[in-house]
């Protein structure tokens, strides 16, 4: 069998070496133009926003390869699974996926199953998969997307699997195709990969390392976007304020977001925002555009500075206040929102309320709480720990409950005041009732008078929840 597997402890090589650009890698031959003719593709993505994007290449991929999109599972052709390995329940619920869609490969022998995403590029979980799932026939890791058009032929002609995962430090390519999933707000990928190496996380080995596009080639993405009708935009990266470090001459994050706000798109919003690289120019940016989103997501980790130099998190509690304080004065009304682990190797009850503390200080507008999960190949899964799992759950609670009692607090602000909110469509859970983001990300579900996808209209607000605003359309 000829496999390229995945092998974690060579992915987490770094050397000073320039991406190399690869400039529109997916070249189909006129046979892979056809090979989707009259079929259907469906793929089911987990984990971030950097894997959303990547569902919108594969699909792209696989629709320049002349597939259609079904929403239907048993009308499927090739049902891709693109995964999350960040922590252990998202990659319990992804094998359990799997083992649910065997179904369909029973009823349908013709049916392709494929594994792609951070999860293929561990090794304990692709082996896993070859031994326990032989129907999955299809295994692609985060920098195999050019692969699939070849993969897929492959498995065509000789009904074998197909299975390629490099585990290296990374290219950039640009002019991937993409199926984007929005008419109206759009994600631009400007880096991949991550170098911090915080101790919790697999995700520097999943992604390689970080790699800028250069600024040029990302302008010129949003300014095709905002020529196509796109009213938002999020600029994306595991670490934004790090953008462009590795490259010389090509402007650091606060020049590409000056540059991107200047070409009059409505609305910017950036992600993941890491304490560490945050300048003060980056600040003053933020704050001086009306058109770059007043909201930030500042993730905390820990509140306790041993905790926080075990995670290799590079700040210190007090370092974090001064950049809150300094965020809260110069942008008008921002708002902030955080991630927390609770329960990092040994941590004490003490170092726990410290943790806390912040959460009091903070009063976040919005947070993501987990406990802490060991991850194959990182320092702190090598970690003895004493702490037992009944108390790491008891601290979530507590911390949970004054997270919904802040969020509440912040959403409280907003009532009998009107807002501007970028219309997203019907809510959810009643087609009467529309819904949208107000400039500081908050949902708001609203009785609406005369509104249409992509239209930025007034919201009289009238009542808050913990995780969204009722409101009424002016
Ligand atoms: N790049 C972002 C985080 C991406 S991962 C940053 O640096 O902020 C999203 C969140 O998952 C992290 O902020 C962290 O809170 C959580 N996380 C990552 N690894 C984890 C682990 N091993 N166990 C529990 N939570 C984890
Ligand atoms: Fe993971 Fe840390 Fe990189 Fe974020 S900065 S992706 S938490 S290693
Ligand atoms: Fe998950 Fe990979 Fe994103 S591990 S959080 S999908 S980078």
């Amino acid at each position: 069998m000829n496999y390229n597997l995945p092998d974690l402890n060579k992915a987490k090589f770094r050397s000073r070496y320039q991406a190399p650009i690869i400039r529109d890698p997916v070249k189909l031959t006129e046979k892979q133009r056809q090979l989707g003719r009259g079929l259907f593709y469906h793929v089911i993505t987990y984990g971030c926003q950097a894997n959303v994007r990547d569902g919108e290449v594969i699909s792209g991929i696989l629709e320049e390869m002349g597939y259609q999109p079904t929403e239907m599972l048993e009308k499927a052709d090739i049902i891709i699974l693109n995964t999350c390995a960040i922590r252990d329940n998202a990659e319990k619920r992804v094998l359990g996926e799997i083992g649910f869609l065997q179904n369909y490969k029973q009823r349908k022998k013709s049916l392709i199953l494929g594994v792609c995403g951070c999860m293929a590029q561990e090794e304990v979980v692709v082996e896993k998969i070859l031994k326990s799932h032989p129907t999955v026939q299809l295994i692609f890791g985060t920098h195999n997307l050019p692969e699939i058009p070849a993969m897929i032929e492959k498995i065509m002609e000789t009904n074998k699997k197909s299975v390629s995962v490099y585990s290296m430090q990374g290219n950039i390519y640009e002019g991937l195709p993409s199926r984007r999933s929005l008419p109206h707000k759009a994600s631009v990928s400007i880096m991949d990969g991550c170098d911090k190496f915080c101790t919790y996380c697999i995700v520097p080995y999943t992604r390689g390392q970080q790699r800028s596009r250069l600024m040029n080639d990302i302008l010129e993405e949003v300014r095709d976007l905002k020529e196509s009708g796109y009213k938002e935009i999020l600029l994306l990266g595991q670490n934004v304020n790090a953008y462009g470090k590795e490259l010389d001459g090509n402007g650091d994050f606060a020049d590409l977001l000056e540059k991107t706000a200047q070409m009059g798109i409505e609305r910017i919003r950036f992600m993941t925002s890491h304490p560490w690289d945050f300048t003060e120019r980056m600040v003053d940016v933020i704050g001086t555009y009306s058109n770059i989103m007043p909201y930030i997501h500042l993730p905390l980790q820990s509140g306790n500075n041993e905790i926080l130099k075990l995670m290799g998190r590079r700040y210190t509690r007090d370092q974090y206040k001064e950049l809150y304080d300094k965020l809260v004065a110069r942008i008008p009304e921002v708002s902030i929102s955080t991630d927390i682990i609770v329960g990092f190797p040994n941590e004490t009850e003490q170092q726990f309320l410290d943790t806390l503390d912040i959460v009091e200080y903070c009063k976040y507008d919005n947070a993501f709480s987990f406990i802490f999960s060991p991850r194959p190949g990182t320092p702190a899964a090598r970690m003895e720990d004493a702490t037992p799992l009944e108390e790491k759950k008891d601290r979530l609670l507590r911390l949970n409950e004054r997270l919904d009692y802040y969020s509440k607090i912040q959403n409280q602000k907003w009532e009998n005041r009107t807002v501007k909110v970028l219309v997203d469509g019907p809510s959810k859970n009643n087609p009467e009732i529309y819904s949208g983001y107000t400039p500081q990300q908050k949902l708001v579900n609203f009785v609406k008078k005369e509104a249409a996808v992509g239209d930025i209209i007034d919201v009289l607000i009238t009542e808050a929840k913990k995780n969204s605003l009722n409101g009424i359309q002016l």
